[in-house]
């Protein structure tokens, strides 16, 4: 099997960790998890050698600078400081990234320079003349859009906007214009989910292109010495952005990682669609490297139906978050982001409202009403032991209570990974959560308690019970494996009390098969275990 390397943006850390970063990297981590469970658990939850999940923070943004001055720090000084927080932050979330990157460590900084300078010796990259509008109270650049809608006036001081040129290093991605238009007409998956793909191809189509400014000028002032400087020019350092893009590369450009490029997917935000699916595809091809296979853009949260805002009182920051993994488990927060979060083409509602329907409906009374249903039966018709089940059903035969549970659990586990193959990690998970609906359907059906009346009279309903229940806990058992990448918590807990906690080693094929090597076993012991989820009460409209 394929390697699978899954990154995350790489977050600025003028702000604090919110809601729009904490949500990437969960989304990376769920696809992380999915692919180490396909390919067989690592031992005691560490690396897998064939998925590498990468996450980290973007230090050299002029506005790193600001937020540092504003504490009386130094850049680096608030860069450490800020740094730890979001990987704290992630870690809190349960996120098992495989390393993060920082752009101010060496190991980045140090290749950053070497890329450039293969881009100078090419010809990809020169240096020219920058010219454009100027605020001068501002010190800074205003484009041709904003400043025809300033009225080429300053939108602070209101005096005029200025014409000024300077030197600067251009990377000539004209030249790569047409080469990755035609190369995203023909990769479908290179660019998602469609809406995104539909307006880059847009752009590249109707827009002429221009070559894009690489460097700013270092001069007296603190606030532009902050960056990597350009190879053999100590009077330019390299532009934030493309700084930050090529820390996809700078993680693995080694003897030992080498083998995990080209990424597999580049998880990001809409707002930096253009940077990751055009303006680095060109930088990689200009530099011979593969291109990742797939950009994938998802939307963006706004909070009770509003955008997020830390003046209206509906942002969404981590303590917010921190509140509601309190209140009802990290589990459910993971579970909420997961499968309500914007990961195709619309933006998604975070409301509280909404937080607590989801819960209740796929982990309190789905999962967790389910999983005591049947561990509360087979303590009390046997004893605490795994019923013995009747011989398996053949592929296409229907059984009594019309459900054949090896095909039915076999084509979840299919869909799942469907699913996954197009990196829609909410899907995948919405296969566990039926897999549950259709065990609750069939206990129904069946009615099991009604059939334990008879056990003691009927040896025929005695088998027939310890089939049914056989049935709903080892179809549970295999849904667990397809909630287990969102609920990092709960599944290994329902493992514990139920004596099937998944070997490492082994591929999900193998995990996932019905009463196969790795199901549950009858006459092993099986304990109903503690309640996973309380039911939460709706909130005071
Ligand atoms: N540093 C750059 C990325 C460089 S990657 C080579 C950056 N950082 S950021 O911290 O500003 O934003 C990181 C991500 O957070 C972006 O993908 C952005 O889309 C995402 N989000 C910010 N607010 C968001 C929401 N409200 N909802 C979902 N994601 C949002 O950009």
């Amino acid at each position: 099997m394929t390697t699978f390397y899954v990154t995350t943006p790489i977050y600025y850390v003028n702000d604090r960790p919110h809601v729009g970063h904490c949500y990437s990297t969960v989304v990376a981590d769920a696809m992380a998890r999915f692919h180490r469970l396909v390919r067989g658990l690592p031992e005691s939850g560490g690396a897998h050698g064939d998925v590498f999940f990468l996450t980290g923070t973007d230090e050299h943004a002029d506005k790193v600078v600001t937020a540092a001055a504003s504490r009386g720090l130094s850049p680096q000084q608030w860069s450490d400081q800020n740094a730890a927080e979001f990987r704290a932050a992630f870690e809190s979330l349960d996120c098992t990234f495989d390393d993060f990157i920082r752009t101010t460590e060496p190991r980045h900084r140090d290749k950053v320079p070497g890329y450039i300078r293969r881009l100078m010796e090419s010809g990809d990259i020169y240096k020219g003349t920058y010219t454009g509008w100027y605020d001068e109270g501002q010190e800074e650049y205003v484009t041709e859009a904003n400043a025809k809608e300033q009225e080429y006036k300053s939108r602070i001081n209101g005096r005029p906007l200025v014409q000024r040129s300077e030197p600067c290093y251009f990377f000539r991605l004209t030249k790569y214009w047409a080469p990755l238009r035609e190369y995203i007409e023909k990769h479908e998956a290179f660019v998602q989910p469609p809406a995104r793909r539909a307006e880059v191809l847009g752009r590249l189509r109707h827009e002429e292109g221009r070559d894009v400014p690489i460097s700013r000028p270092v001069t007296d002032d603190p606030a532009t010495q902050w960056g990597i400087r350009i190879p053999e020019d100590e009077g330019n350092r390299i532009y934030v952005w493309i700084d930050a893009l090529f820390n996809y590369l700078t993680a693995v450009d080694t003897p030992e990682r080498r083998r995990f490029w080209p990424a597999s997917v580049h998880l990001i935000g809409k707002d930096i669609l253009w940077f990751h699916a055009v303006i680095w595809p060109c930088l990689l091809m200009a530099l011979g490297e593969k291109l990742p296979a797939t950009i994938f853009g998802h939307g963006w949260w706004v909070s009770e139906g509003r955008k997020m805002s830390k003046s209206d009182g509906n942002f969404i920051d981590l303590e917010t978050l921190a509140g509601y993994a309190e209140r009802h488990s990290l589990d459910a927060l993971r579970w909420y982001l997961l499968t309500q979060g914007p990961l195709g083409g619309a933006d998604a509602d975070f409301s509280r409202a909404k937080f607590i329907e989801v819960y209740n409906a796929d982990l309190a009374n789905g999962l967790g009403n389910c999983a005591s249903r049947v561990g509360n039966m087979i303590e009390k018709y046997f004893g605490g032991r795994v019923p013995p089940h009747l011989p398996l059903p053949a592929e296409e035969e229907h059984p009594p209570g019309g459900v054949n549970w090896p095909a039915a659990c076999r084509v979840a586990v299919e869909s799942a990974l469907k699913h996954l193959a197009g990196f829609d990690v909410s899907a995948a998970l919405v296969e566990a959560v039926d897999l549950i609906r259709k065990i609750d359907g069939y206990i129904n059906e069946t009615a099991p308690f009604r059939l334990a009346k008879a056990i003691d009279a009927d040896p025929g309903a005695r088998e027939r019970l310890a089939d049914i229940l056989y049935n709903c806990a080892e179809a549970l058992r295999i849904a667990s494996l397809l909630f287990s990448p969102a609920l990092t918590r709960k599944c290994p807990a329902l493992w514990k009390t139920w004596n099937c906690t998944p070997p490492s080693g082994v591929p999900l094929a193998d995990l996932a098969r019905f009463a196969g090597p790795h199901g549950l076993r009858p006459g092993d012991a099986l304990a109903k275990g503690e309640a996973l989820f309380m039911r939460a009460e709706a909130p005071k409209p």
